[in-house]
């Protein structure tokens, strides 16, 4: 299935397809964008300070986090998503990384922000910004991923496109100060094992987080990408729990509580707890299980190309470690081809995966089903219903299938 140099080759010329695939460098001496002057080689360019904080060409002006607008009630406490089938690499571009707020973006201005940890501590303290920039800071590459993202396709196949169903998603390099150490400033005393993390926005998010992961992985982050945190994203402060729903991943972070035991809050009770068939529900499922799309060719990405040489991409991650492989097949999974993996492979952090193949131009069932460095599998959808019934909205980690056309329309469909 992989192509050779020689079937790309043949691929391109049968195909007709020009320059790019190698086999059409003889057409491209004919071709008038080539061949005629165009205005941008003819007159002088932007000055330097043109766009003091640049932004992307025009031309990709198609490039938008999107919301579906029939999913909120309002767009205040609501979603949008981010356009994973026109991104490539491992990170993110801070403008595109989906929102989800409660209670709309607050607008923080940090000269007045306070962070504040109480509760069963020797001290209670409260940080201004400047204080924590004196601490030592770490930089990490991690995914959030909300516990809700592809909840409405649990019960089958519904969004067109793996910005709606699997764009609940966003991975950045943080900036940021670890956790134990504002712990430690402080004195955490025996009895203190959950921390309570608070926002500033106007949700009052909260939620309970266990002391073992505070003191394990998670951040307090101040710069995403190398710069301030997007007001999106809880300029000037978010807390950052690896591998963890996005929902405990408090921005405008103000202050943490450390208590004996779990508060029990909105959050972990009533919304992220999954109802299982039998009535009762499942909860504080805080780790994000393995899971992968295919990005490239879906819905908002058809085969505009025709037959031959074909690149396959997507994207896999797990809340528990890293992903050493990912299979993919063409047939609905009769046949599983291993794909490449490229780029870092960093713990909790997207992976990129590959598969180049000659399409010959029938109909194709793509899947994607990543492996993770603990040894699990990516379940199917109905691997995971039989388990968790048809009530869950939260943690759907099931393997997605995209239908492709002769004509290379892809379309969400369920096969398994
Ligand atoms: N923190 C506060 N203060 N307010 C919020 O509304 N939304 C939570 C979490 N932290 C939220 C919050 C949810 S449900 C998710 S999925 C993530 O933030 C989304 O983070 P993002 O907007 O950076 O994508
Ligand atoms: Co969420």
């Amino acid at each position: 299935m992989k192509p050779t140099r020689r079937s790309f080759l043949r691929g391109a010329a049968a195909a007709g397809v020009g320059a790019a695939a190698g086999g059409g460098a003889a057409r491209a001496s004919g071709d008038p964008a080539f061949a005629e002057l165009q205005p941008w080689m003819q007159e002088l360019g932007d000055p330097v300070d043109a766009a003091p904080y640049g932004m992307p060409s025009e031309f990709e002006a198609h490039v938008q986090r999107k919301t579906v607008y029939w999913l909120t009630a309002d767009p205040i406490s609501s979603i949008n998503f981010t356009p994973l089938h026109e991104l490539d690499g491992i990170i993110t571009p801070n403008g595109l990384c989906f929102e989800r707020h409660h209670a709309g973006a607050a607008h923080v201005d940090p000269a007045l922000h306070r962070l504040m940890i109480n509760g069963l501590v020797d001290r209670e303290l409260v940080f201004t910004m400047e204080d924590l920039l004196r601490f030592p800071r770490e930089n990490h590459v991690y995914f959030l991923e909300c516990a809700a993202n592809s909840g409405m396709e649990w019960r089958g196949a519904q969004l067109n496109g793996c910005q709606f169903t699997h764009g609940m998603i966003h991975n950045v390099m943080y900036t940021g100060i670890p956790l134990r150490l504002l712990l430690a400033e402080a004195g955490v005393q025996t009895a203190g094992k959950w921390l309570l993390a608070e926002g500033a926005d106007a949700s009052g998010m909260t939620r309970s987080i266990p002391m073992e992961k505070a003191l394990d992985d998670c951040l307090v982050a101040f710069k995403m990408n190398g710069e301030a945190l997007r007001v999106e994203q809880g300029y000037p402060l978010r807390l950052v729990v690896p591998g963890w729903e996005g929902n405990m991943w408090v921005k405008w972070l103000r202050r943490l509580e450390v208590g004996d035991q779990p508060w029990h809050h909105r959050e972990e009770t009533s919304k992220y707890t999954d109802l299982l068939a039998d009535g009762s529900a499942r909860r504080f499922t805080w780790e994000m299980d393995a899971k992968s799309v295919i990005t490239n060719p879906s819905p908002q990405a058809p085969l505009t190309h025709g037959p031959g040489p074909t690149v396959l991409t997507g994207l896999a991650w797990s809340g528990r470690g890293t992903i050493p492989r990912v299979d993919v097949t063409l047939d609905g999974g009769k046949n599983w081809h291993k794909a490449r993996m490229s780029g870092p492979s960093l713990t909790k952090s997207l992976h990129r995966f590959y598969f180049e193949f000659d399409w010959n131009g029938q109909p194709l069932l793509l899947q994607s089903r990543a492996h993770d460095s603990t040894g699990y599998v990516q379940p199917t959808k109905d691997q995971l219903r039989a388990v968790r019934g048809t009530n869950s909205i939260y943690h759907n980690n099931g393997i997605q299938t995209w239908h492709v056309s002769k004509t290379g329309e892809a379309e969400n469909v369920e096969i398994s």
